[in-house]
């Protein structure tokens, strides 16, 4: 029987991003999934890089940077193993603070003047926004999710898809995972499963729940070509401008607690383009081209889970990455590996520890 070093379950950006880094780092890794690998919040998300979004907790921050420095070798990486190249498609965010957002952070640009809006998005209507501009990226995951599993498939990496993870029993110096189809003898394991680990994880107190976005893809019409991110709290315009999708923008997302359900509703999807039409009316009539949503890992505390289970060393998490899973993702995938390889994380992981205590109130 195959005994690897590191058996990850979830086949999503983070599991695979870690195996990645951790056969990089010379480990045999099994990589589990209890479906297609990326089918689920990766390839639902829209695709910021949103490291300076004013509505993250500001413990997030280090992380964010982080993986923002990692991300040119991390493409690098995706592109020597895969020989896809993924492109940014946005570079700057347009993004509108809430009164609430007086100060986010001390290195906050000026807010834009009518007339800077004016000559950058004529089509742009600002009614009650003060906007700032962000040097910020994004990309299409689902472009990413090409390249990453391509990359996977390129190494020795063992991915099992349609493998439920059924249940883990940890020994002094190992850990057994029991699947649907066998058990796995690892010395270590890692919980990548995203919102399903609420159903495997033993975190009463930290329970990690499914939240729901749904999104939808409309033609930009001739008449806006849009090249940066409009967002403000309650809607984002994501336009893809390179590639596939070129032509198209992504509007999101509602945020919902609906258990596991994924069913997309006309009702909320005309709101989603209703807030959109409202600040950039041209994208009112456009034909809309798909409508979907995606199941973030939510944590009480917004942060993500990062490390050992409390008293099982060799039973590790790394979810819970809520809004930011593709920014996160090398960050996490380099905290993670230097935590399975004994080493200090590049960044203090303790407010992300699973053992934290988390406010009632949260
Ligand atoms: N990543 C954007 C969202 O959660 O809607």
């Amino acid at each position: 029987m195959h005994h690897p070093d590191i058996c990850i379950a979830g086949a999503g950006i983070i599991g695979l991003s870690l195996a990645l880094e951790l056969h990089h780092r010379g480990h045999r890794v099994t990589v589990l999934d209890q479906g297609d690998p990326l089918a689920e919040a990766s390839t639902a998300a829209a695709g910021m890089l949103a490291a300076q979004d004013p509505d993250n907790p500001p413990q997030l921050r280090p992380l964010a940077d982080l993986s923002l420095s990692l991300y040119p070798a991390f493409l690098d990486r995706l592109y020597n193993f895969s020989a896809i190249r993924v492109p940014f498609q946005t570079h700057t965010t347009l993004q509108s603070l809430h009164p609430k957002h007086n100060s986010p952070n001390e290195l906050t640009p000026a807010d834009l003047t009518a007339e800077d809006l004016s000559h950058l998005l004529p089509a742009l209507t600002p009614t009650g926004h003060r906007f700032i501009l962000l040097d910020e990226h994004s990309l299409d995951p689902r472009q990413l999710a090409a390249a990453l599993l391509a990359a996977v498939h390129s190494t020795t990496i063992d991915l099992r898809p349609n493998t439920s993870l059924l249940s883990t029993r940890s020994t002094s110096n190992s850990i057994e995972i029991i699947t649907a189809t066998g058990t796995v003898h690892s010395s270590r394991f890692v919980d990548c499963t995203g919102a399903w680990a609420t159903t495997t994880s033993r975190l009463s107190h930290l329970q990690i729940a499914p939240r729901k976005g749904q999104m939808v893809a409309v033609a930009l019409p001739p008449s806006l070509p849009l090249h940066f991110v409009v967002r403000t709290p309650d809607i984002y315009i994501v336009p893809r401008t390179t590639g596939p999708a070129a032509g198209r923008a992504i509007i999101g997302a509602t945020i919902e607690d609906s258990g596991f359900d994924k069913s997309i509703h006309p009702d909320d999807i005309h709101h989603l383009r209703a807030l959109a039409a409202a600040l950039l009316p041209p994208i009112a009539n456009t034909p809309q081209l798909e409508a979907w949503s995606g199941l973030r890992p939510a944590t009480p505390d917004g942060l993500p889970l990062l490390g050992a289970l409390p008293g099982d060393p060799n039973h590790l998490i790394a979810t819970g990455h809520y809004r930011n899973g593709i920014l996160l993702a090398p960050a996490t995938a380099l905290v993670m590996a230097q935590l399975l390889s004994n080493e200090t994380p590049s960044v203090d992981l303790t407010s992300f520890s699973p053992g934290r205590a988390v406010p009632q109130t949260a």
